[in-house]
């Protein structure tokens, strides 16, 4: 029951992620132009984001009610689906997530995923809300309340990044289009602003996360939550060195040679891939004892 746990937080953090994100490049950072030539593309993205979302949000209850009750007999009854939901801390936020996934899936699936601002602003609280469950609520009083509040910042901050990164990748696959040139170029203007204080925020909260989940530096390689924590830490590590490299190196000689392009694409979707790893880390030992 673990490993299918583990794949359904996986499913669900990512899109929940990817749905915030691209959204958010959509209503805010693509000039107008640009953000139509992508909507199909992208509408169809989120869309299916959203219905992973709601599946594994359903998946994810019913496992829950496993491991608080009794096992495989307990996923799959209703009772202890109603106890969960009503009795404890995660089924009172679960309940707000939940409808939150079905108005979204609602939303995009009947055409209105056009109003991407909307879509962003739900997908906000949506992503946010899982800010309020696992080890973010381990604590009580003012520290907890700083628990909660960098949980949430970091999945906002994250997500923009990752969802940035899954619509930088399909407006790079336009940029020989010469009427959109102007319009990636000033996207990937504003992305390079608020990119660099999402990741100055995801790194910020990722540190407030491990002093106040973990209590200290991860240097316990024999504890296997710090060993993938370690590893999600080396991980980011070589994402940001990506981005510097794609933001200083071949962003600014885009327009002058192929190979910069061609250079940017493979290094946007290596981050991006990188990104999904370390989801899936989180997925892993954010199940696991913080010890
Ligand atoms: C691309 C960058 C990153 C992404 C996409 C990301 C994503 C996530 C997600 C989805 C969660 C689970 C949500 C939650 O528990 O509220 C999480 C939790 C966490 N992250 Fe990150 N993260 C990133 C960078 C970092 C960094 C740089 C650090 C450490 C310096 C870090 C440390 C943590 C910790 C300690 C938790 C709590 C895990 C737990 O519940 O036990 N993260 N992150």
């Amino acid at each position: 029951m673990d490993a299918i746990l583990v794949l359904c937080r996986l499913l669900h953090y990512a899109s929940a992620l990817f749905l915030f994100g691209i959204g958010a490049f959509q209503g805010w950072l693509a000039p107008q132009h640009l953000a139509r030539s992508l909507d199909a593309a992208l509408g169809r993205a989120v869309s299916v984001a959203a219905v992973i979302g709601l599946l594994s949000a359903v998946a994810w209850l019913f496992l829950a009610s496993g491991e608080m009750g009794d096992g495989w007999s307990d996923v799959w009854s209703p009772a202890t689906w109603y106890a969960v939901l009503t009795d404890t801390e995660f089924g009172h936020v679960w309940q707000i997530h939940l409808l939150l996934g079905a108005a979204l899936v609602s939303f995009l699936v009947s055409g209105w995923g056009r109003h991407w601002r909307l879509v962003t602003v739900l997908g906000a609280v949506y992503l946010g809300s899982l800010g309020f469950i696992g080890h973010a609520v381990m604590l009580e009083g003012a520290a907890g309340r700083i628990s909660r509040a960098s949980h949430v910042v970091h999945l906002l901050a994250g997500g923009f990044w990752l969802g940035a990164l899954v619509a930088l990748t399909a407006c790079l696959g336009k940029f020989g289009d010469n009427d959109l040139q102007s319009d990636i170029s000033h996207a990937l203007q504003r992305f390079s602003g608020l990119g660099h204080l999402a990741v100055a925020a995801v790194v910020a909260t990722g540190f407030v996360n491990v002093a106040l989940v973990l209590g200290h530096w991860p240097n316990d390689t024999s504890s296997p939550y710090q060993l993938l924590l370690l590893w999600k830490i080396g991980l980011v590590a070589v994402m940001v060195g990506l981005a510097v490299v794609n933001r200083y190196v071949l962003v600014p000689k885009l327009r002058d040679n192929d190979a910069s392009l061609q250079a940017l694409r493979l290094f946007t979707v290596v981050e991006l891939a990188l990104g999904v790893c370390v989801v899936a880390l989180v997925s892993l030992f954010g199940n696991l004892p913080p010890k």
